[in-house]
């Protein structure tokens, strides 16, 4: 959690405003390593910007993690506004990126500029996610030349996980890495002010590191990348399943589970409410 004299420190460092994308881009000319996490919900996202994460992403994965479908592909724009919305209003500090999902954006840049709007205006967003390389990039130069903020997301992108034949690791080999990398270009080119590389060997996602401006944001692809990030279930091990790149810092799935537990018990035995919680 340093400090330098000129800019404040992307995790918990004092600004008292928001994280805007050009502090997110001065931190890849210090070489800063920033964290970031997944947030659905204003208890939690208050939390972690009172922790000092500095950029919350409003997932796609909510698909999974609070809508319980068994990919992302179902979630709609009107899934994640209000959970955008409520992530906004909780937080002072975290630049919130909200994820565009499948459907509403790879039809055209009007469509991506149509969806990233609502996002901005109506979860009140700082910057949207979309998930391709070349293949988004008129979308990219579309929502930036409108002011729209834009992280990339490559490598495994779960969206297009029925043409990728299942959650597996991109861009091994020759071919496959050298395809990422002009991918992680183009979208450099196309005006992103970051890119989360998912699922990629270490080595290339070092390489992408070293060879973009913009920083990248890794899950699943090694220690190289600039800024990592968790989906903030499987962090807090309240998950059931998760990927071998999923590292638990808590077992919040035991610590719900034994309060809600006692809690039963007691009301089972009687011993609650008692008089301490009851009013006279
Ligand atoms: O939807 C999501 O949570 C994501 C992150 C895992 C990068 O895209």
């Amino acid at each position: 959690m340093s400090t330098t004299a000129s800019a404040p420190a992307l995790y918990g460092g004092a600004t008292g405003r928001r994280v805007s994308v050009r502090d997110i881009l001065q931190a890849k000319e210090r070489q800063e390593r920033w964290p970031m996490l997944t947030a659905y919900d204003a208890l939690t996202a208050r939390v972690f910007d009172e922790a000092g994460i500095p950029v919350l992403l409003v997932g796609d994965s909510a698909a999974m993690v609070v809508y319980g479908y068994d990919s992302t592909l179902p979630v709609t724009v009107d899934d994640l506004l209000p959970l955008t919305a409520a992530v906004s209003r909780a937080t002072k500090r975290a630049l919130v990126v909200a994820d565009l999902p499948f459907g509403s954006y790879q039809g055209s840049p009007e469509q991506a500029l149509d969806a990233a709007a609502r996002f901005m205006k109506e979860g009140h967003a700082q910057a949207v996610k979309l998930e391709g390389g070349h293949r988004v990039a008129h979308q990219v130069e579309a929502l930036v030349a409108a002011g729209i903020p834009v992280m990339g997301h490559i490598g495994l992108t779960p969206q297009s996980v029925n043409t990728l034949g299942g959650y597996r690791v991109q861009g091994r080999g020759e071919e496959a890495g050298a395809a990422l990398l002009a991918d992680a270009k183009e979208l450099e080119r196309a005006g992103a002010f970051s890119v989360v590389l998912e699922c990629v060997p270490s080595e290339l996602a070092a390489r992408v590191t070293e060879q973009l401006s913009i920083p990248t944001i890794g899950i699943g692809a090694g220690p190289d990348t600039d800024a990592q990030v968790l989906v903030w279930q499987d962090m807090a091990g309240l998950s059931p399943h998760v990927a071998k790149f999923v590292k638990a810092y808590a077992d919040l799935n035991e610590t719900l589970s034994t309060a809600a537990r006692n809690f039963a018990d007691e009301v089972v035995q009687g011993s609650f409410p008692d008089a301490e919680h009851s009013y006279r």
